[in-house]
């Protein structure tokens, strides 16, 4: 799958790609998992924040309240002009491939969520995380949030109608859900990196918590 052009080309509404049975996200739910992701990273009002693969920066916007500043960074033009349109001086958007971008700054703590599953082999998944490593300061904490968990697959593909639909777009090349990742892949990178890695379970009232569970890595 070409997930730039994918990305690129994609219709977005205010929340690129989260939605419920066909229905966009409420703004009390997207509250909620913001508030989620301030308890697990920690975030402090004199942090400095990296949101990687940020989109139209919707999540990031709702970071902000609790951060000194956030650096978005995403690979898709449309999404990254689009989040643009929301910066600040605190709140800064710019153009870059999770794989290779360089900015000349170490974060307090990184998220990279609802992400890591375009990340297609163990090898690129891999040089995401080098990438992000670089970017964190000794001592950051990273989230790798919502990652579609391998041991659950079929809870996601439950059923000949999901079967059908998964094997069609397979043949097509058309599969937009990306790569289903092990919880031991994600701890052998830490261990390869020599950083240490905790999975998490997401909790019962989170949307994707039947089939996704989320990383954190302490460098
Ligand atoms: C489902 S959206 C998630 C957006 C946001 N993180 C959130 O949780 O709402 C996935 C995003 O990942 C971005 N993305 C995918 N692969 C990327 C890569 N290699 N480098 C940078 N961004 C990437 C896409 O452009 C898209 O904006």
């Amino acid at each position: 799958m070409n997930w730039k052009a994918f990305w690129n080309n994609k219709v977005e509404g205010l929340q690129v790609g989260r939605v419920l049975k066909g229905q966009a996200m409420s703004d009390e739910l997207m509250q909620r998992i913001a508030s989620r992701i301030v308890i697990q990273l920690q975030l402090q009002p004199t942090d400095s924040l990296l949101d990687i693969c940020c989109g139209n920066g919707h999540l990031s916007k709702l970071l902000l309240p609790h951060v000194k500043e956030i650096f978005g960074v995403d690979f898709s033009e449309s999404l990254i002009t689009s989040a643009q349109e929301i910066a600040t001086e605190n709140l800064h958007f710019v153009l870059g491939d999770a794989t290779q971008f360089s900015l000349n700054q170490k974060f307090d703590k990184v998220l990279l969520y609802f992400s890591f599953q375009y990340f297609e082999s163990y090898a690129i998944g891999k040089l995401v995380l080098q990438n992000l490593l670089k970017h964190a300061k000794p001592g950051a904490i990273i989230l790798i949030g919502d990652v579609p968990n391998q041991d659950q697959f079929f809870t996601y593909y439950n059923g000949p109608r999901k079967w059908w639909q998964w094997l069609k777009q397979e043949l097509k090349n058309s599969n937009d859900m990306g790569k289903f990742w092990s919880k031991q892949e994600l701890l052998n990178l830490c261990n390869e990196l020599g950083v240490k890695g905790e999975v998490v379970p997401q909790e019962p009232w989170q949307p994707y918590a039947h089939y996704r569970f989320d990383l954190l890595i302490y460098s």
